[in-house]
């Protein structure tokens, strides 16, 4: 199964991709996640990514391109993958349908999980992250037992340095600008499922597993 997980910033992408993964096994391939871990290890990688990632701006294709052609030629990606925040602008959209050609694989289905952009806000700001395992949380939708603690592994809870109200704005207005015109892209080649992800996260994810079921 190959798929993407599209949708706005705050959509609920990476909450879903955990639920994906631990349902259909097929590996996460998130490009923000890959441009943080990079920056936690002081790459130069993660240090050019993180001057457009804090102003809220696109992280330049080349870069981009590079990173997802090295992970999508890795073994464990030959029986399916899930790209999360990726492809990001028309011009990554086509270079991944051509890297997807020479490995003689195409896409299964494309996730547009819509959500309107005044509930995004308030989602994203109150996003909490565990330093240590990546777990997501929310302090309102999806709160830890103990505030601060990740429920899954007791690690420190830590919020985005691109999660500040006024980065977040500038993310959005770069989502409608660059992503969105990729809805119509999917759309036009039959593989696009619209999700409704103002719902709770449990009803997201058993709308997502219909969608996916129908594609094993
Ligand atoms: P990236 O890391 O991809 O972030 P994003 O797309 O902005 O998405 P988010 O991670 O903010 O949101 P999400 O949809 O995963 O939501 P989540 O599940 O956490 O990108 C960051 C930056 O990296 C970009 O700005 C760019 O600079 C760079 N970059 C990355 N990829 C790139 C590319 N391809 N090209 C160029 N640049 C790139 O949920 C959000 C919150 O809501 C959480 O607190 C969660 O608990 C809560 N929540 C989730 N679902 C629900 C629900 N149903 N109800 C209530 N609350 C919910
Ligand atoms: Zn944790």
């Amino acid at each position: 199964m190959r798929i993407i997980l599209l949708g706005p910033p705050g959509a609920g992408k990476g909450t879903q991709a955990a639920n994906i993964v631990s349902a259909f096994h097929i590996p996460h391939i998130s490009t923000g996640d890959i441009f943080r871990k990079n920056l936690k290890e002081g790459t130069p990688l993660g240090l050019k990514a993180k001057e457009y990632m804090d102003q809220g701006l696109l992280v330049p294709d080349d870069l981009v391109l590079e990173i997802v052609k090295d992970r999508l030629s890795e073994d464990d990606c030959k029986q399916g993958f899930m790209l999360d925040g990726f492809p990001r602008t028309e011009a990554q959209a086509e270079a991944l349908d051509e890297n997807l050609k020479t490995m003689g694989a195409s896409l299964d289905t494309v996730l547009n999980i819509e959500v309107d952009h005044e509930l995004l806000i308030e989602r994203i700001t109150g996003r909490r992250i565990c330093k240590k395992c990546g777990a997501t949380y929310h302090v309102k939708f999806n709160s830890p037992k103990e505030e601060g603690k990740c429920d899954l592994c007791g690690g420190e809870l830590y919020q985005r340095a691109d999660d500040q109200e006024e980065t977040v704005k500038k993310r959005l207005d770069v989502y409608t600008q660059q992503t969105q015109p990729l809805i119509k892209y999917y759309e036009e080649k039959g593989i696009l499922k619209t999700i409704n992800g103002q719902q709770d996260i449990d009803k997201v994810f058993e709308d997502i597993k219909v969608v996916l079921q129908g594609e094993r």
